[in-house]
């Protein structure tokens, strides 16, 4: 007896180089893709049988390329890693050769880069889809899994705050912009100096009023994170400003992710942080290891959001 093939809704974009290129309900689609595909792998072990995937990293990863990888073996196809830490793309030939290369060979482009304009020169001259496995703009992937975590735990994400501690890094970007299609009420507290990116702020209030969340800022970390449903932080030097190392250490420590802050949200609030983190400094080995902290389920939830995305982008 065959069965039938499970229904996957498609995405409209050609590539996915930040959150804004999912729409509110292609990103409710995602989600509730993710969680059929976490509860029957199975039924989409095949999926993607004889569909390759090309990584080129620019950057160190645990996370991404894992699950990037096992999920293109665990769909049916597989992934081909190309390491670019000692040689950025577009170094020893022009990224948009390299894109008009590898779209002959493969399926998707998934690229970890520096600059955020690596990507938007390889999705100009790829006829496959590039998929942003981090740059130092956005993280969408990881708010795929962040969100898929959110709506584990608290059923639905609508109407939830998620306060973002420290830096208004890519990691927050991408928090804000996919919490703002999907109706979430995202604040952002740090240090001045340090705040998101004016235009993505912008985008995120605009997208947030359209959806029903609201993106709010503040270097008040009490009134940050009152009331806040989860907690959110990242490391305070993102891979490539590490020369700033020891006056970012400063200016953030008042933003640390201790039991007091903890104490500060609501009491059922959730820890949550990307990894790799650095115990001691943006949070306490404590918070990190508490019952409230759910960074192992998000670190889990990278694989089946990534392969509701895959599906989406592959199986069109
Ligand atoms: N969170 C995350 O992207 O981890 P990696 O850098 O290990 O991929
Ligand atoms: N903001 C961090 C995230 C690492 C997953 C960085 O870019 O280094």
């Amino acid at each position: 007896m065959t069965t039938a093939a499970p229904e996957i809704a498609t995405l409209a974009a050609s590539h996915v180089l930040r959150d804004t290129d999912l729409t509110g309900p292609e990103w409710r689609a995602l989600l509730r893709l993710a969680g059929e595909v976490k509860a029957t792998p199975l039924d989409y072990s095949q999926t993607l049988r004889g569909r390759y995937a090309s990584m080129l990293f620019e950057k160190p990863s645990l996370r991404t390329r894992v699950t990037f990888e096992l999920a293109m073996k665990q769909l049916g196809g597989d992934a081909v890693f190309q390491d670019h830490k000692g040689e950025k793309i577009g170094e020893r030939e022009p990224a948009r050769d390299m894109a008009r290369n590898l779209d002959r060979w493969f399926d998707a482009v998934i690229a970890r880069t520096y600059s955020h304009d690596t990507l938007e020169d390889l999705a100009r001259w790829s006829s496959i889809p590039i998929i942003n496995a981090l740059s130092g703009l956005y993280h969408p992937c990881q708010a795929m899994a962040d969100y898929l975590t959110l709506q584990e735990r608290f059923g639905e994400v609508r109407g939830l705050k998620v306060t973002f501690v420290g830096d208004g890094n890519n990691v927050c970007h991408s928090i804000m912009l996919a919490g703002a299609l999907l109706g979430v009420h995202v604040t952002v507290t740090g240090p001045a100096g340090y705040e998101p990116e004016p235009d993505v702020v912008d985008r995120a209030q605009q997208l947030a009023s359209q959806h029903g969340g609201s993106i709010a800022l503040t270097e008040d970390f009490r009134e940050g994170v009152k009331d806040a449903n989860a907690i959110y932080t990242d490391v305070w030097t993102s891979m490539g400003w590490e020369e700033e190392t020891q006056e970012r250490r400063i200016s953030f420590f008042p933003y640390q992710v201790n039991d007091q802050l903890m104490d500060l949200a609501r009491p059922d609030a959730v820890f949550m942080h990307c990894l790799p983190a650095l115990r001691g400094e943006e949070v306490t080995d404590a918070v990190i290891e508490s019952s409230r902290s759910v960074v192992f389920d998000q670190a889990e939830n990278r694989l089946h959001a990534q392969k509701a995305l895959l599906l989406m982008l592959l199986s069109r």
